[in-house]
């Protein structure tokens, strides 16, 4: 097996003594980095089988990016290489996940022996998780979630379209999943034992973007003292996701034309053309049509890219997906957070539900993430989730009935007056069982005002007179107060009078 490793390391040096050894000695490919922050972006999209950290580096310790990368990825092995070592942090490093831990200055015979290991472990492990991941294909999608009839349709097209060759443009706005419906094409195609390698268009300046695509040649520019490959021979025989691939020059889009239309390609500085068989998948949340009609963007290789389109809606047009999400966002953060959180409290629910998420799916998993740290029970509640008051529909009573919303205001307090009038009347009079001037006595209010009033509010004493506990025709214009708040031990809201 052929395999990806990166070094990171804060002293040049010993990076490009580790290249050399590695590229000398080995058919794997490597990747340095001398900021451990850069090293953690190029895990998010690399899909690297092995990482050699330094334990003291200046912006991040070995340790910290060691528990980082097996947060992303917990399926990469890390070793962890120090001057300093002691038996105790050796210990440590192995117990946050490191697969070895190797002292410097080394032997080169180490090196070769733990990447030996390491790869053939890999390989086993990259066999059993193709295994399950044919296993979690009868379940659908592990992590893809959705109940909504827009959902089920792309699970059933997700499933119809993965195993095909057809090239699919996944659009949508930010954060409804686009890359997670890349990764499930992948998974359901017969290219998911292959690689599936993510390039993210936007982060990279264009010179750096074309040789991480296409790779370079030895002596193709200053610092090219190898040949390198690219992303695209990493890919071979896998898939390729172009991410946000609206933000790609025209020069590439031109190179990239040519590698969809007659699946060859060359690297930078090359002359021989070279080929690969790969399964492209692109995605986007800017119009490209638009930057079509702009001239930014090529219509020939949006006709080549959009053979098959996954538009996914915002979570605004999916609200009956929140509850699932939440839950498993819960289940999620929890663990994550060792917590035990059970249950998200009805009330909490319900604003969940209504709000409006410009930020999609990524925006309730923060939320959810964040109420998770904040909340200190079994049940997460509206206070967890912090959030912005302006948003919060006020909970009953005080919520506007729904026939005065679209009153003016005059004519909504009128009404809101006459509710009053006569739900506050029609108790006083079953409480003093329809003695009126009693009654008018208990409210401090003359006897003749409060027969003004039950004439407005058409009550009559008969009514109340016979019946002590009987029913009046009155409807309940009260929004029932809510069992949810209770249940969520919530405060009432004060309000202020005017
Ligand atoms: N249907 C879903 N089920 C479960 N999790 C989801 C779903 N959709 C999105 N997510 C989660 O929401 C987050 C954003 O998803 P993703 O990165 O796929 O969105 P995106 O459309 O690629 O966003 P962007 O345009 O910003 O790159 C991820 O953490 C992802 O796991
Ligand atoms: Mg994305």
């Amino acid at each position: 097996m052929q395999g990806r490793i990166l070094v990171v390391d804060d002293e040049r040096d010993m990076l490009l003594l580790l290249e050399r050894i590695i590229t000398e000695e080995t058919d794997h490919k490597v990747v340095t980095a001398v900021d451990p922050r850069e090293a953690l972006e190029l895990v998010k999209t690399g899909s690297f089988d092995l990482v050699f950290t330094d334990l003291k580096m200046p912006k991040m310790d070995g340790i910290r990016l060691l528990e980082k990368i097996k947060a992303l990825d917990p399926t990469v092995s890390v070793v962890v290489m120090t001057a300093f070592g002691t038996i105790e942090t050796a210990v440590d490093a192995t117990r946050k996940g490191a697969c070895d831990f190797i002292t410097k200055p080394f032997r080169r015979e180490r090196i070769l022996v733990t990447i030996a290991n390491v790869m053939s472990f890999q390989s086993v492990t990259r066999e059993n998780r193709v295994l399950r991941e044919a296993l979690g294909k009868q379940n659908g999608f592990a992590s893809l979630l959705g109940v909504t009839p827009v959902m089920r349709d792309i699970f059933a097209r997700i499933r119809q379209v993965a195993p095909t060759q057809g090239t699919v443009l996944i659009t949508g706005p930010s954060g409804t999943g686009k890359e997670l419906v890349a990764k499930a094409l992948h998974t359901h195609s017969h290219r998911r034992d292959q690689r599936f390698i993510t390039l993210n268009c936007t982060v990279i300046p264009e010179n750096v973007l074309e040789s991480e695509l296409f790779g370079h040649v030895k002596g193709a520019f200053t610092g090219a003292w190898k040949d390198k490959r690219g992303l695209v021979e990493d890919a071979d025989g896998g898939t390729l996701f172009l991410d946000e691939i609206g933000d790609l020059s025209p020069v590439l889009q031109t190179k990239l034309l040519r590698l969809l239309q007659d699946g060859e390609y060359r690297p930078v500085g090359g002359n021989a053309a070279r080929r690969a068989d790969i399964r492209f998948i692109a995605a986007t949340n800017r119009l490209l049509k638009e930057a079509i009609a702009q001239g930014r963007f090529r219509e020939d290789l949006y006709y080549r890219l959009n053979v098959i389109n996954f538009d996914l809606p915002p979570l605004s047009a999916r609200r009956d997906d929140i509850p699932l999400l939440s839950h498993h966002f819960l289940k999620k953060y929890a663990a994550a957070n060792k917590k035990t959180i059970t249950e998200i409290c009805p009330l909490a629910m319900r604003r969940l539900r209504a709000l409006d998420y410009p930020g999609n799916v990524r925006e309730l998993e923060n939320i959810i993430e964040r109420g998770v740290i904040f909340c200190r029970t079994e049940s997460l509640k509206t206070a967890d989730l912090s959030l912005d008051p302006e948003q919060e529909p006020l909970d009953p009573p005080y919520a506007l009935p729904a026939s005065l919303r679209h009153l003016g205001f005059k004519d909504a307090k009128e009404e809101m007056t006459a509710i009053f009038h006569r739900q506050y009347i029609d108790h006083l009079l079953r409480e003093h069982n329809g003695n009126v001037s009693l009654a008018a006595q208990k409210a401090g209010i003359q006897r003749q005002y409060l027969h003004r009033l039950m004439k407005e509010a058409g009550l009559v004493t008969n009514g109340y007179r016979d019946r002590p506990n009987g029913e009046t025709d009155i409807p309940d214009m009260a929004p029932p107060t809510g069992a949810a708040d209770e249940a969520c031990g919530r405060q009432g809201r004060a309000i202020n009078r005017t």
